[in-house]
């Protein structure tokens, strides 16, 4: 409950301020951040929580972080902006062009920089389009994704995620867009006859691609682990399959790596886990941790070439596209990555941190699936364990398991009756036992 200093924010905060997913009751008891430390976050009361979203999946270094600060400042006294648009550019954006360059896939090596993942998403939506009309086949415009799937929300971001509570407040949705059911292996139920659930999943995008007409479907977008969607980790043959459909119908692989990229789950890019390159990726969050809203997106170099070849402007634009301070500081956060070994402590913390949940909560009888992958982990509670049968949603568990373990000092979401973990990667190992500590205490006290 606020109190205090941070009633009187709250209060303020209520008299101008309209939220990302704004509700006004809920944020009455809202909390207000006036620093950080590292893995964790100081409220203006001085109470400290365990940041365990890392912000929003994306302050994968904490806060503090020098090497992040000093680049910043330094940029912003040098030159804090100037243009990116065609005909301008700055040392900056090339450093971290060529940097991505040799560490996303390799046959991905040119970039489009956004100011976070919903434009990356539009992004790529205009440019999987505008490749297919260079190509000589205009009718393929359509967009496939999956449902449990988060894109972002511009209105075609929004069309494309999966998860239908973002939609209806603001339909119609863009035309063109289809859902597949999501791999989501504790849920998905494998049709008789095949003998893998990853192929069987795999196979819903051929057959939509089949029901749609392979003529009119532009791409597929898919997270390669699903985050905002509960964590969803898919089966491994699951990619494979997707790429060789992909391949079979002439649609284009969107990787949207905003969450998975640079790290988070033990690999640079989420893909990497299955050997699968896409033809087009996306990413923001971690690329900064957080200390600069950049994003953007990563071009195959079969369509970068059409691209370059066809000599007219690609008529989309940002103002803040290649921003000087965002990518000085996205520069440092690379160099942070190798040096400081992201990719081996986010495997080796994740480990530890999945263990750690199956060990405190795995006999637990409303504990249905504890899963996850490198420094992303999801809790699903359900009503049932045998039969999986989920709780009423009027029960708000999550929000309830949500709720204790704030009272408890750890700080983070939860999507329906999926409690997800991702904290930063820089979190100590004593820390990360204190979130399992901590999410089994709120649950028994929620749950029993
Ligand atoms: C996988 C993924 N894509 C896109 C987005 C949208 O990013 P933004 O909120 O920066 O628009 C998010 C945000 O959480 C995300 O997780």
């Amino acid at each position: 409950m606020a109190n205090n200093a941070e009633a009187d924010y709250i209060e303020r905060d209520a008299a101008h301020l309209i939220h990302p997913l704004h509700n006004r009751a809920a944020h009455s008891g809202g909390k207000v951040w006036v620093a950080g430390e590292g893995a964790f976050l100081i409220d203006a009361n001085g109470d400290r929580y365990i940041d365990g979203l890392s912000g929003l999946w994306n302050n994968t270094a904490g806060n503090g972080c020098r090497a992040l600060i000093e680049a910043g400042s330094r940029q912003l006294g040098a030159l804090a902006y100037a243009s990116g648009y065609t005909g301008s550019t700055n040392p900056r954006a090339i450093e971290l062009a060529e940097k991505l360059a040799a560490i996303t896939y390799p046959n991905i090596n040119h970039f489009y920089f956004t100011s976070g993942g919903g434009e990356s998403t539009d992004s790529n939506i205009k440019m999987a389009r505008y490749f297919w009309k260079l190509k000589g086949k205009p009718e393929k415009i359509k967009v496939i994704s999956l449902i449990w799937g988060y894109h972002g929300v511009t209105l075609a971001a929004m069309s494309a995620t999966g998860i239908n509570a973002y939609w209806p407040m603001f339909e119609p949705r863009v035309p063109g867009f289809v859902h597949i059911p999501s791999h989501y292996p504790y849920f998905y139920e494998t049709p008789e006859g095949v003998a893998s659930p990853g192929i069987a999943a795999a196979n819903e995008l051929e057959q939509a691609i089949l029901a749609e007409g392979a003529e009119t479907v532009a791409m597929f977008i898919a997270e390669p682990v699903q985050g905002a969607g509960g964590v969803i980790v898919p089966p491994d043959d699951y990619f494979p399959r997707i790429r060789e459909i992909c391949d079979k119908y002439d649609v284009l692989l969107v990787s949207d790596e905003v969450i998975t990229g640079f790290g988070r789950t033990g690999k640079m890019f989420g893909l990497e886990h299955w050997g699968v390159k896409p033809d087009l990726i996306q990413f923001a969050k971690a690329i900064t941790s957080g200390y600069f809203p950049l994003g953007g997106i990563g071009v195959s170099d079969e369509i970068t070439d059409v691209m370059q070849a066809s000599g007219k402007p690609w008529m989309h634009a940002y103002t803040y596209s290649a921003h000087p301070t965002g990518c000085a500081i996205a520069v440092a956060m690379l160099d942070l990555i190798e040096k400081e070994d992201f990719l081996g402590q986010a495997a080796a913390k994740g480990k530890r941190l999945l263990s750690g949940l199956k060990a405190a909560l795995g006999d637990h009888p409303h504990v249905g699936d504890i899963r996850g992958l490198g420094l992303m982990c999801g809790v699903e509670y359900v009503k049932d364990k045998a039969t999986k049968e989920v709780f009423d949603a009027a029960e708000g568990i999550g929000a309830k398991i949500n709720a204790a373990t704030m009272e408890r000092g750890l700080f983070s979401r939860a999507r329906g009756d999926v409690y997800c973990i991702a904290p930063p990667i820089v979190t100590e190992e004593a820390t990360l036992d204190q979130i399992v500590e901590i999410l089994a205490d709120a649950t028994k006290a929620v749950l029993g």
